[in-house]
């Protein structure tokens, strides 16, 4: 195991993460304010609305938060979201397709941003393929701006792996969420038969991935042991995000590095986390899509995204838990365990939390866009 100086853990720089929103902060990476980011336009030649909508729609969920988008200008008002294929997670995602719900969720906060500042984005799709370099063409139609509350409820949108409340959803939320996704939404409260079997065997298709070798090497490329290395890369995982607190985040980046993600003691404290998780939750929902088409998977993150914007606004806690979309023999029992006709996309942990962590880290706008 590597082991670093208490003196340099503790020594560290607080680099500031270039970024498109003031306010914002992540507990140990700073994101950019607006007057850097006039000048990041005048660099980069990207008018600065394009540049605010992209850094808005950065904000959205993705696995293991590789952030897999690419945007590729092509003029001030059109640009093509591209798939970058440095980020997939073939280990855990082999047929992309959490590539295509994240992407999915990132067009939601595109023209929901979009809106925000004054344009409709007009898209079509140019996938066929789920391993595709090309995934939406977008341009920018001017329109009227749209005055809501959905460019707050992106910047403090955010995944809580905290234990939650054990009280349900009140009937009331959960007639909103309903509403929000008719054709898609069903909810298992944790103490019924179908939150049983989903708290159950998410503790044992998380044991099986931990102790997967290759699947946990994947994970650790992404899990961030220094925070310098937060602060460089603007993606993966830190322990503020895994809920990592105290003595024991003292310890994450004092003395452990991805080596120590393999080992047995990691993963096993992993599976003991899940099962408080797990245990400790209102209940779970699911979104299902129609089928496995590109058009379905991106309406299916699209979804999950309107859907964690308005628990955001309800304050209802989210926890995308994919293992048993993942995993066999889960994956091939879900529909018929919550006797469901359409297919599962993602199972949500949901419920009221005391803490709400803070947002989490993403790369600069810069950082994902190219020229054409
Ligand atoms: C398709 C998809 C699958 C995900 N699966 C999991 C998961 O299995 N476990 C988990 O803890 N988080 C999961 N997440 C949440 C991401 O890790 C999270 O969105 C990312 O780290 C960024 O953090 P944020 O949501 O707080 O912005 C998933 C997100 C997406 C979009």
């Amino acid at each position: 195991m590597k082991t670093k100086t208490l003196i340099t853990s503790l020594c560290f720089t607080s680099v500031s993460v270039a970024f498109v929103i003031s306010l914002l902060s992540c507990g140990t990476v700073k994101r950019k304010n607006f007057s850097i980011l006039t000048k990041e336009a005048e660099m980069t030649s990207i008018p600065e609305y394009m540049i605010q909508i992209l850094g808005y729609a950065s904000l959205a969920p993705s696995s293991h938060n590789t952030q897999p988008w690419r945007v590729k200008i092509i003029s001030d008002s059109e640009f093509v979201i591209q798939s970058d294929s440095t980020r997939w997670l073939p280990k855990v995602d082999t047929d992309n397709r959490e590539l295509l719900l994240s992407i999915g969720a990132f067009w939601e906060n595109l023209g929901q941003a979009a809106l925000a500042f004054g344009f409709e984005a007009q898209t079509e799709i140019l996938a066929t393929n789920p391993k595709d370099t090309n995934i939406l063409k977008v341009k920018l139609i001017e329109c009227p701006p749209q005055e809501d509350n959905k460019l707050e409820l992106m910047k403090t949108r955010t995944t809580n792996r905290n234990p939650y409340d054990k009280k349900d959803l009140q009937p009331s939320h959960l007639d909103e969420l309903k509403e929000l996704l008719p054709d898609h939404l069903t909810y298992f409260p944790r103490e019924s038969k179908e939150g049983e079997w989903i708290a159950r065997s998410l503790i044992e298709a998380n044991r099986k991935q931990a102790f997967d070798d290759e699947k946990q090497k994947e994970l650790a490329e992404w899990l961030r042991f220094s925070r310098s290395e937060a602060s460089k890369r603007g993606n993966g995982l830190t322990p503020e995000m895994l809920g990592v607190s105290g003595i024991a985040k003292f310890f994450w980046y004092s003395f452990m590095s991805k080596k120590s993600a393999l080992s047995e003691s990691f993963r096993s404290k992993g599976v003991e986390k899940v099962k408080n998780q797990v245990n400790n939750c209102a209940g779970f929902i699911v979104i299902t899509s129609d089928d496995i088409s590109i058009p379905s998977l991106l309406q299916a993150g699209r979804e999950f995204e309107r859907l964690a914007l308005k628990c955001t606004e309800l304050k209802i806690a989210v926890h995308p838990m994919s293992q048993l979309i993942e995993e066999s023999p889960w994956k091939e029992q879900l529909e018929d365990s919550f006797g469901l006709s359409k297919l599962v996309q993602f199972i949500l942990r949901v419920g009221y939390s005391k803490e709400y962590p803070k947002p989490s880290i993403r790369r600069d706008v810069k950082e994902f866009v190219i020229h054409e």
